[in-house]
């Protein structure tokens, strides 16, 4: 049988169409598991951030044992947002700002105006709707489905499927790095499409050129596939992974040899992006806020140690921060061709790329 070097993409609608993107938003984003905040951004029992998760507003807090926990981000009397601000704390309740009912940080209704000449209302009943948590890599990760699938096979399993096992990521101890740096980026584009940049390097030679000076495979294209396993050596020439091939800082001890001056990068399906190299971590989290809006919160990630000495972080940031605004650019000018009659029916993928039409498949086989 005859191969095409050629694949078909999704078509443009794909990209463009809200309904669609109502559909992903519930069977994708409320149904999978969705890396919200770090740990550190609700260190302490109160601490909260609301986030958008699969079309709704999430809560996430920590409560007075210390467990994060998330809840639906809406009042179950008449339906009012009860934490209007993206971040904050509170003592011990949140209080919601129309008829003050009251929930504890387990999301019990606790207090409400009346409410002991109202012997029926049921605490628990009434309690804030409970999202499913998990807390892995110094992260809080949520699943709005009533019944989650299972974390180990699909978030822990991305990471043992690009990297052979889980020790892999877990000798970078990410949990106990310390962030450095967190830049948000506002991209106009579909979120599928900053995926399938993120997946392949044909690009890499044409518009990365400080990242294929530091990573000179990367400039064959062919890197995505071919760093499996082994990751992308470091040119002979570069010292760290910054933005001239400068030293980096102190290296995490955990890592291993072959580990060493090498980049490594893990998708983890539907909207995190883990990057691995010798003395930092950077991990990406999407919020697809409409179809042609995405949220990428973005944390440079290094030993609490170098964080703490107040070393110039600069050069190691402004590698990937400019690999990241060189991305969103591209991805940006592609998403008004998604809605031209020259894309009605899609694009391209050359051999490089043919791995993302497995993320295609995948795409497709959630929304149909
Ligand atoms: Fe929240 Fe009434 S809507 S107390
Ligand atoms: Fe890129």
């Amino acid at each position: 049988m005859h191969m095409s070097s050629l694949l078909p993409t999704l078509p443009g609608h794909y990209y463009t169409d809200p309904s669609l993107f109502a559909v992903e938003q519930d069977r994708i984003f409320a149904a999978m598991w969705f890396c919200v905040v770090r740990s550190s951004d609700i260190a302490t029992p109160g601490a909260f951030r609301t986030v958008p998760v699969g079309g709704e507003s999430v809560l996430v807090t920590r409560n007075s044992a210390g467990a994060a926990r998330a809840f639906l981000n809406v009042c179950r009397h008449r339906g009012a947002q009860l934490c209007a601000s993206p971040e904050g704390s509170v003592k011990r309740t949140f209080r919601c700002a129309y008829h003050a009912w009251a929930y504890d940080l387990d999301g019990r209704l606790v207090a409400a105006p009346n409410l002991v000449k109202m012997p029926d209302v049921d605490r628990v009943e009434y309690g804030l709707r409970n999202v499913h948590v998990r807390e892995w890599l110094g992260y809080v990760w949520v699943c709005l489905a009533d019944v989650p699938p299972s974390f180990e096979d699909e978030v822990q399993g991305a990471c043992v499927e690009r990297l052979g096992d889980l020790a892999s990521v877990e000798r970078y101890g990410i949990a106990d790095l310390a962030v450095g740096r967190r830049i948000r980026y506002d991209v106009k584009a579909n979120w599928k499409l900053i995926i399938e940049n993120f997946m392949e390097c044909y690009h890499c030679a044409t518009i990365h050129p400080e990242l294929t000076h530091v990573l000179p495979e990367f400039a064959g294209g062919y890197a995505a596939q071919s760093y499996v396993g082994h990751g992308a050596e470091f040119g002979p020439d570069v010292q760290g992974f910054t933005v001239d091939g400068s030293a980096g800082v102190q290296t995490i001890a955990g890592i291993d040899e072959s580990q060493d001056r090498r980049y490594f990068a893990v998708t983890i399906k539907p909207q995190v992006f883990i990057n691995l190299v010798p003395d930092h971590v950077i991990i990406h989290r999407m919020f697809p806020l409409a179809v042609d809006r995405t949220i990428v919160e973005c944390d440079w990630l290094y030993l609490p140690s170098v964080v703490e000495s107040g070393v110039d972080l600069s050069r190691s940031v402004e590698l990937f921060d400019l690999v990241n605004r060189q991305d969103f650019e591209a991805c940006e000018s592609c998403q008004p061709g998604m809605a031209s009659r020259s894309y009605a029916r899609g694009g391209v993928l050359v051999p490089s790329e043919h791995h993302i039409s497995e993320f295609h498949e995948w795409a497709r086989s959630k929304i149909a």
